[in-house]
């Protein structure tokens, strides 16, 4: 890993740490974590969270950048293919992505790593730029390192129901 990138992300984790903790509620961290991210590392233009809803298609969460695409189907685009294989996925140029999803012409790179709860799949991070190959290695540890943390913080992720219940407040019990 680079040393100016080793220090970003270190930096990244150590403020994403102290702005989520005590706070339980998902979407308030996803949203901070997005703005953190978005703002945090250079050459980005576009920085969130899709999550998954149902089985079946992902929607769109917290993010930083311009409006995207609301929905993506399972499978479907960088996203869905990262959400169905339950991989990171590092795309230098997304035109050489079959079936890359452009919500913005000016993105060229992309790096999309999953929100997992055991074997199922909560939604994903995606991070664009209009830059070619922007993303690596180094970026991909260190961001999946940041979902980590996400992830550590929620445990109530492990049993589903905090997750959903604060995606959409409607199906909230009491
Ligand atoms: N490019 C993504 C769609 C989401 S936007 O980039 C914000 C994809 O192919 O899944």
């Amino acid at each position: 890993m680079s040393a100016e990138k080793k220090r970003q992300y270190a930096e990244l984790a150590a403020q994403l740490s102290a702005l989520i903790e005590g706070e339980p509620y998902p979407i308030a961290n996803a949203a901070n974590m997005a703005a953190l991210i978005y703002h945090g590392l250079p050459e980005l233009n576009w920085a969130g969270f899709y999550f998954a809803d149902g089985q079946d298609q992902l929607v769109l969460g917290p993010f930083q950048g311009k409006p995207a695409c609301v929905r993506i189907a399972w499978g479907q685009g960088v996203c869905g293919t990262a959400a169905a294989r339950r991989q990171t996925i590092v795309v230098p140029d997304v035109h050489e992505f079959p079936g890359h999803i452009a919500c913005d012409p000016d993105s060229r790179s992309e790096l999309v790593v999953p929100l997992l709860q055991g074997e199922r799949v909560l939604g994903v991070i995606d991070l664009d730029s209009p830059l070619r190959g922007r993303f690596d290695d180094a970026d991909r540890i260190g961001c999946e390192r940041l979902v980590a943390i996400l992830s550590a913080h929620h445990r109530d992720w492990r049993d589903g129901s905090g997750w959903v219940d604060a995606r959409n407040p409607a199906t909230a019990s009491g």
